[in-house]
C-alpha cells in the first residue's frame, strides 16, 4: 500500500503556513522530512536529518537559496545538493557525497503539494476546486489519531448518513435543546457505485427521492485514492485525507464558496487556514456538529481498524468496492503500471472537472447557512463574511 500511495501527490501544508524565509518539520507516509520555502518563493522538500550528523534540518535557517543545518552549518539547496560546508576547505567531490534526498514541491489552489514516489513524477492533478475562480476559499484542518483508509472507507458508506449525521446527532443536540434538520434521517432506499478515471461515484436514492435527482443522476466522487468531493450550489469542498503515518491522518477541509447572485466576491489574498477542534477539555469527542460525529467513528475504530473483527454486510458495497480497487491497484504497481488517477497529460490537466451534485437539500442558502452552524465552517475565519452573504438584507437587494 506504501508503493501505491506514493504515485500521489499529497497536500503537506497551507501556503499560509510557511512564509517565505522558513522551514517547518512535514511527516507524511511514515518518513520525516523539512519543507522551506526561500525569500523569493523557491519550495524545497528535503530528508529531515542532516547526512553530516544527523541534525533535524526542521530548526535550520533558511539562507539565501538554501536551507542551513543548524548544527555545523551545512547548506543545502532544494534539489537536495550541499552548497557549503564552512568548517571545511571547499571540495566539491565531499560536498556530492554530502547530498541529501530532495523531492518534488508545487503550490495550487493555497495549499502546498508533496511527491516523494520514484521518478517521473505524474502531473499534479488541477482538480476543479483547486483551480475554480469566482469563489472564496479556505482551509479547515485536524490531525486525527487513526489510519487513513478507515476514513477513506467512511466516503464510500452514504447509510451512515440517516443514522450518525441523522438520528444520532438529532439525539446529541437534542439533549442540548438544539435542532437539527429532519431531511438528515432520511431513509436510503437505494445506493450505487461506479468506478471512473479518478476512482468511485457514489449515488443514494433517499425515501420521497427520484431517480432523475442530482443525488442518483450524478452523485458525487471518492477522487481516489485520499479524498473525497461534497458540496451543493454555494458551497463545494475536498475533504483530503493525508497518511502522515500508519496511526495518524491529517484531514483537510478544502472549501470553495460562491457568493449568491448579486453579491460582490470579495477580494481574497491568501487562502486561510484554520483548525477543527474535535475534542473538548477532558479529552471526550465534540459530537454536535456533522464533522464531529464522523471524527468520532473513525478514531473510535482504533488507530488501525481491525478488519477481522467486523462483520460486513450488503449495504457495506461500498467498502468492498474501495477494497477490492485498492487490490487491483497494488497488482498494477507491481506490474509497473500507473495505478488508477495518474495524470501525465498536461491538456488533460488544464482542468479536471469532477462530477458534483449541483442540486441537493434544497434552497442553497439555507443549505450554507445550515453548514455554518452544522459542520466545520463553523470554525472558519470566513464565517461572518459568508453568514453577511445570508443576510435578509442582502437577498432582497441581490436577487439569487
Ligand atoms: S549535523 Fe548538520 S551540519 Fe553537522
Ligand atoms: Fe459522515
Amino acid at each position: 500500500m506504501g508503493r501505491l500511495l506514493r504515485h500521489y501527490w499529497f497536500p503537506v501544508a497551507a501556503v499560509v503556513e510557511v512564509p517565505r524565509g522558513t522551514a517547518r518539520p512535514v511527516r507524511l507516509l511514515g518518513q520525516d522530512f523539512v519543507l522551506f520555502r526561500t525569500d523569493d518563493d523557491t519550495w524545497g522538500l528535503l530528508d529531515e536529518h542532516c547526512p553530516h550528523r544527523g541534525a533535524s534540518l526542521a530548526q535550520g535557517l533558511v539562507d539565501g537559496r538554501a536551507l542551513r543545518c543548524p548544527y555545523h552549518g551545512w547548506a543545502f539547496a532544494a534539489d537536495g545538493g550541499c552548497v557549503e560546508m564552512p568548517a571545511e576547505a571547499d571540495n566539491p567531490a565531499l560536498r556530492d557525497r554530502a547530498s541529501i534526498g530532495a523531492y518534488r514541491v508545487e503550490t495550487l489552489g493555497g495549499l502546498v503539494f508533496a511527491y516523494v514516489g520514484e521518478a517521473p513524477a505524474p502531473l499534479l492533478p488541477r482538480y476543479d476546486l483547486f483551480v475554480w475562480g469566482g469563489v472564496l476559499r479556505d482551509v479547515g484542518q485536524a490531525l486525527l489519531p487513526c489510519n487513513w483508509l478507515q476514513i477513506m472507507e467512511n466516503s464510500v458508506d452514504p447509510t451512515h448518513v440517516e443514522w450518525l449525521h441523522g438520528h444520532h446527532l438529532a439525539g446529541v443536540r437534542a439533549r442540548a435543546g438544539l435542532s437539527t434538520p429532519e431531511r438528515y434521517r432520511a431513509h436510503h432506499e437505494r445506493i450505487g457505485f461506479e468506478a471512473f478515471e479518478h476512482g468511485i461515484i457514489k449515488r443514494r436514492l433517499l425515501e420521497g427521492g427520484a431517480e432523475e435527482d442530482d443525488d442518483w443522476k450524478v452523485g458525487h466522487p471518492l477522487v481516489f485514492p485520499h479524498m473525497l468531493r461534497v458540496g451543493a450550489h454555494l458551497q463545494h469542498r475536498f475533504q483530503i485525507r493525508v497518511p502522515v503515518d500508519d496511526t495518524h491522518t491529517r484531514h483537510y477541509w478544502y472549501a470553495c464558496y460562491r457568493p449568491p447572485e448579486g453579491v460582490a466576491l470579495p477580494v481574497q489574498d491568501e487562502v486561510p487556514v484554520y483548525d477543527v477542534p474535535w475534542q473538548d477539555e477532558q479529552g471526550g469527542f465534540i459530537t454536535d456538529f456533522v464533522d464531529g460525529g464522523d471524527i468520532m467513528t473513525w478514531v473510535g475504530q482504533g488507530p488501525i481498524a481491525d478488519r477481522t473483527r467486523e462483520l460486513l454486510v450488503s449495504s457495506d458495497q461500498g467498502v468492498i468496492i474501495l477494497r477490492r480497487l485498492l487490490h487491483e491497484q497494488i497488482a498494477r504497481v507491481e506490474q509497473g503500471l500507473d495505478p488508477l488517477g495518474l495524470v501525465r497529460d498536461a491538456e488533460q490537466n488544464r482542468l479536471i472537472d469532477l462530477p458534483q451534485e449541483e442540486r441537493k437539500f434544497g434552497d442553497g442558502r439555507a443549505f450554507l447557512r445550515e453548514a455554518l452552524e452544522l459542520s466545520h465552517v463553523r470554525h472558519s475565519p470566513l464565517r461572518d463574511t459568508i453568514a453577511g452573504w445570508l443576510e435578509p438584507s442582502v437577498l432582497e437587494s441581490g436577487g439569487g
